[in-house]
């Protein structure tokens, strides 16, 4: 039997509270049962660095790592982040204390409108955690899921390649 449309509405409203860690720190929210982990981050926690490009899994530019893995925020379940470890990228570094990464696309010159850029450093990042001499290729492929319309790519890999030759990259 079809649910009626009041039912649909309640269930899809039902508040649930998760905890988890966000950038090192532990936070306790309220979430709608059907939130959006991009949502939440951006309108509930005002993390509004991450970026809503399309909406649909696509472009990349919502990119949080969740656990070590690069996840798309628009398309993933809030509630699935309870006792997790999100970093988005006001976790990854700061103006005072950039990231080798930033540091390294800024000299590359790797950002240009910057739309892109909080999703390239996170799934750059979660590459270099993983592999800290990855060849060119290992980039292309870590960056498949990352869309750039101003940049032609070319100085996004040469600025993650860079920072896995300096080295420096810390687990965070
Ligand atoms: S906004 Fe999430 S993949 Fe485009
Ligand atoms: S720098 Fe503009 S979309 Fe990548």
């Amino acid at each position: 039997m079809a649910l009626s449309n009041n039912l649909v509405k309640e269930v899809s409203t039902l508040k649930k509270t998760i905890q988890f860690t966000l950038n090192g720190q532990e936070v306790t929210v309220d979430i709608e049962a059907d939130a959006i982990l991009l949502d939440l981050l951006r309108e509930t926690l005002d993390l509004t660095g991450t970026k809503k490009g399309c909406g649909e899994g696509e472009c990349g530019a919502c990119t949080v790592i969740v656990n070590d893995e690069a996840v798309n925020s628009c398309i993933y379940p809030a509630f699935k982040v309870e006792n997790c470890r999100v970093l988005t990228i006001e976790g990854l570094g700061s103006r005072d204390h950039p990231h080798p990464l930033q540091v390294s696309f800024l000299e590359k010159g790797a950002v240009q409108c910057g739309f892109c850029t909080p999703g390239m450093l996170l799934s750059a990042h979660t590459l270099l955690q993983k592999n800290r001499n990855p060849e060119e290729k290992d980039i292309k492929t870590a960056l498949a899921g990352n869309l750039c319309r101003c940049s032609g790519y070319q100085k996004i890999i040469a600025a993650v390649s860079d920072a896995a030759k300096k080295n420096t990259i810390n687990k965070r």
